[in-house]
């Protein structure tokens, strides 16, 4: 379906809205579901195409899964097919993340190697490197990653860059293998803490979560929980720069702003005003009747400012008073955005991982096309601040990672429809 949003831009945003639970946390914790032969239940599921491609994966291995009302239930009782076929991971690279749970339950797995990415390349090198630091032969056959144990031992593992997919899919390896496993600069990301959390209520041993060095004591037989995963940061984040950048003001419930602190202190530095609720689950960003100045920044992982949110921030600077620099440095090809922000009036220049933003006073709409989740996040932002009429193409792209985006900018008073094809 090649739906597209038209968007009448220039009114601000304004009212309540409620975060939906994390795309990227949830992902790993579906796969982890395959640890155990019991009946796993997950909640506050977003209801997003990405879940319904994983939920695919985990039913082509055996599973049943089913999906209603933002719980899933995965019975992973009867798995009897250790494969993630091509026609699912080029579609979704964290269906990757089956690979830890398959060998630590089944001793092997023949899992596609995820292709080309619109971010630039994404290698998991880091994950295959790991899992043979575990005591697994693994070669690559017909564009599959196959490996094969016949029992993994700990080990150390130090990760060259810190990956979030390596570090999640090592640590569910690592239940499986016998002995102390340390994986050194380990991600720290929320949506790994939210797996070391189910994975050590499922009977894991794992420690240092939340640092970048964790250890996983294995071998565990894992039993099946029910788990409810964390709130959406990047979601939370999208609409909190959605609010600055039109100029209005939003609450999100739901949220967990300690997972937002460096967007909390950007939006604060360009002039916002924010302040979390009381309860510490929300957080509201008023921006009303003044225009932000430009803030520089660089990408880093956790907790430094996302690269899920660059997108986002690059809109924000596009009208800002002043020049900013943005520095990508996780994926720092992550810049299709920038020639559709062009079409629409913003003046960016790129060189390398740098981009230059002389901000303007204002956008106009256009046609503008998504080629990736936050890419279109950002040209939704910037569709919703243009003055005008804009169509944003190829929202199967959102409809990936954001749980019905449109109906929360509509509660927020935006002039948004979907016009299906
Ligand atoms: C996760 O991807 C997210 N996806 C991404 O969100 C996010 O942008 C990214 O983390 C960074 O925060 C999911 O969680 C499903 P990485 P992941 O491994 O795990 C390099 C979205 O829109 N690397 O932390 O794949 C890699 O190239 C998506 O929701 C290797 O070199 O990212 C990158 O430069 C887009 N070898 C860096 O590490 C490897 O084996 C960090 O990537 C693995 C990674």
């Amino acid at each position: 379906m090649m739906d597209h949003f038209v968007v009448e831009g220039g009114e601000p945003l304004s009212g309540t809205i409620t975060c939906s639970g994390a795309k990227n946390a949830a992902l790993p914790l579906m796969a982890a579901a395959l640890l155990t032969d019991g009946v796993t239940v997950l909640r506050n599921i977003p209801d997003l195409q990405d879940i319904r491609t994983m939920a695919m994966v985990l039913r082509v291995i055996g599973a049943d899964v089913q999906f209603e009302d933002h719980v899933l239930t995965i019975d992973a009782s009867h798995c009897n097919f250790q494969e993630a076929p091509y026609e699912l991971v080029r579609k979704m690279r964290a269906s990757f993340y089956v690979l830890g749970p398959l060998l630590a339950r089944f001793g092997h797995a023949r899992v596609s190697l995820p292709g080309g990415c619109a971010l630039g390349p994404r290698p998991v090198d880091l994950h295959l490197k790991g899992m043979t630091k575990l005591g697994c032969d693994i070669s690559i056959e017909n564009g599959y990653a196959v490996a094969e144990t016949s029992g993994m031992k700990g080990n150390k593992i130090r990760l060259d860059i810190s990956s979030v997919g390596a570090t999640g899919n090592i640590m569910m390896a690592a239940c499986g293998a016998e002995g102390t496993t340390t994986i050194f600069n380990a991600a720290c990301e929320p949506d790994i803490v939210d797996l070391a959390d189910m994975l050590n209520a499922m009977g894991a041993e794992i420690s240092g979560i939340g640092t970048n060095q964790i250890k996983i004591i294995g071998p565990r037989k894992l039993k099946p929980v029910e788990w409810t995963v964390i709130p959406d940061r990047i979601e939370a984040g999208t609409f909190m720069i959605a609010a600055a950048a039109t100029g209005g003001r939003v609450t999100l419930e739901g949220c967990r702003p300690d997972h937002l602190q460096t967007v909390i202190d950007k939006l604060i530095e360009a002039g916002a005003d924010v302040n979390i609720g009381k309860d510490r689950k929300s957080v509201t960003v008023n921006a009303t009747n003044r225009r932000l100045h430009s803030v520089d920044l660089t990408t880093e992982a956790y907790p430094g400012f996302p690269t899920d949110l660059q997108a986002p921030w690059t809109v924000l600077m596009s009208i800002a008073k002043g020049d900013a620099i943005i520095i990508e440095t996780i994926y720092p090809e992550r810049f299709t955005h920038i020639p559709e922000l062009i079409r629409l009036g913003a003046q960016i220049s790129k060189t390398l991982n740098n981009i230059y933003i002389e901000g303007v006073d204002q956008l106009t709409a256009a046609s503008v096309m998504c080629s990736d989740i936050r890419a279109g996040a950002g040209l939704v932002l910037a569709a919703l601040a243009a003055k005008g009429s804009s169509k944003v193409l190829r929202i199967y792209h959102l409809d990936r990672g954001y749980d019905r985006m449109e109906d929360k900018l509509t509660a927020l008073g935006a002039d948004i429809r979907r016009v299906r094809e």
